[in-house]
Formats: structure tokens, sequence, C-alpha cells
């Protein structure tokens, strides 16, 4: 059916629609994550959805994972990152986290074998994605250093036609918990990428590294933080507690001209309350006409 609005303009539709994925934490063969969890299978619920999202005919035109993709860079865990994903059979882009290691992460989803911080530049129709890598070698915090955020003042400096959106793992956002205080973003990274945006053409920074679906700002710029695929942060637990629920999700991301709206999905197995088809849905409308 055609979708109808009450005043009778046209149902927006979206440019571009992205699944944001983060934090899939997939392990060596054998390990469990946090020892009680399948993160394999976690990623395999989440891909379940957009495979069947996808069959039914909705849009999916990327898919972008920001970090921590696999729990202690096994090359084993991302081939299996890779076999989960790129069956969807759109583009994938990754962006590395404090738990991947940034020289497997280069050799096995970027096909490079350097190991510096690589800004990675996507584009989908007019629509650039920036990528940074926050990470610190061998450490669980962010930071940017300097010579990359130039690279990204450099690339910001010409706009892109549909606008700029900026993937990064380490949210540049208050953390919600105790031990995601002590390994967030650096204060002055956070400073320094907010001035790096302001008056460019991001519209949206997306992240990760929290366990927790949270959005905020960076200045003027919107911040979308997906859930982890496999964990969900507790950001109501007792003072001074880390607690997390296992519990999935993933941001859908649909980019319009004018806006852009992010969806938190939860992938938890909740029970269907309805789902109604087109007749069902023209019975809803046909009973409450437009005054
Ligand atoms: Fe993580
Ligand atoms: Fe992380």
């Amino acid at each position: 059916m055609t979708w109808s609005t009450p005043d009778g303009t046209p149902a927006e539709q979206p440019d571009l629609v992205l699944a944001h994925l983060s934090d899939t934490h997939l392990t060596s063969p054998g390990v469990r994550y946090n020892q009680v969890l399948d993160a394999d299978a976690a990623l395999d619920r989440a891909a379940a959805v957009l495979r069947a999202a996808v069959a039914d005919g909705r849009r999916l035109d990327a898919v972008v994972l920001s970090g921590d993709l696999t729990d202690s860079g096994d090359p084993d865990a991302y081939r299996r990152l890779r076999a989960a994903v790129e069956p969807l059979g759109v583009p994938v882009i990754y962006a590395t986290g404090n738990h991947d290691v940034r020289a497997e992460f280069h050799r096995s989803l970027l096909g490079r074998g350097d190991d510096g911080p690589v800004l990675q530049v996507h584009r989908l129709g007019g629509l650039r994605i920036v990528v940074l890598d926050s990470t610190v070698p061998g450490a669980g915090q962010g930071r940017l250093a300097g010579e990359h955020l130039a690279e990204l003042t450099v690339e910001l400096a010409e706009p892109a036609p549909a606008g700029t959106v900026v993937v990064l793992h380490h949210a540049p956002l208050p953390p919600p918990s105790p031990l995601l205080s002590y390994f967030a973003l650096e204060s002055a990274s956070r400073h320094a990428l907010a001035r790096a945006v302001q008056e460019t053409d991001v519209r949206l920074i997306l992240a990760g590294h929290h366990h927790l679906a949270q959005s905020g700002t960076l200045g003027r710029v919107p911040v979308a933080v997906a859930g982890s695929t496999a964990i969900r942060t507790d950001p109501l637990g007792p003072a001074g507690h880390e607690r997390t629920w296992a519990s999935g999700a993933f941001n859908l991301v649909q980019v319009f001209p004018e806006t852009i709206v992010v969806s938190v999905v939860p992938v938890d197995g909740a029970p269907v309350v309805f789902d109604l088809d087109a007749d069902g849905c023209r019975r809803v409308i046909d009973a409450h006409p437009a005054p």
C-alpha cells in the first residue's frame, strides 16, 4: 500500500538506510564473551533480523560497524565477522575499537598491511562517511591523534553533496558507568573533535564502546551511539557498579534529505504484539478519516 499522511503530503522516504552495529566482540574459538556469552550467536541474531527485513522488501544500503568487532583481535574472529555481515550484499564499513588489534583489523577487514591510524572515506550516493581510529594500541581509552584530526579537517574542507557522517569507536559523550568512564575518549580529543566538525557539513556522528544505545550532542552535531549486539550496560546499576545485561541491539539510520532518523532495534527475542498486513492497515486508516 502507499503510505498515507494526515494532510495529504507524500510520505517521506529516506535516501539511504544504514544498519549501525557495534561491539560485536567476537571471541576466539571455544572462548565465551565475558565467560558466559556466545557473541557469534548474538551477531547472528542481529544479522538474521536484517536478512529478514531485506527479504521482506525493506531497504538497506550499507552496514556500519563501529569497533570492538573482535574481543582480542583473533584473525579467525574477523573471518567469522565477515562471513556474518558480508552476505547481506551491501557495502560494509568497518571501524576499529580498543578490543581490536589494529594491524590485524587492517589486514583482515581493510586489506592493508600498515598499523598506523587510518582515516577512511566512503561515499554512498551523495553522502560521505568518514571513519576515524580512536584507539590507543594496548589501552582501553580513546584518543584522536593531532595528525589524524588534521587529516579529518583537510577532508571536511570540501563538503559532500548530501553531507557527512563521522564514525568512531569511542563515543564523544560522557560514559554511563564507572569502568567506561575510565576507558572514555580523552577530554582533549573530544573537544578537538568538536572543533573539527563544527561549521562543516557533518550531520551526525556514529559511535559505540558504551554498549548502550544513547544519543547526545557534540557542540551542535548530534551523536548516536549503537548498543552492543551482545550486551547492554546498565546506566541505572548501583552507584559504583559496572553491570551489564545479556541484551543485544543495533541502530537503524535513515538518511532523509532534511534529517537523519536513528531508531534503536533491540534484538532480544521479544514476542510480537501485532503485525497488520496492508489490508489491516487500510481498515485502521479507513476507520479514522482525517478531519
Ligand atoms: Fe566494546
Ligand atoms: Fe570499546
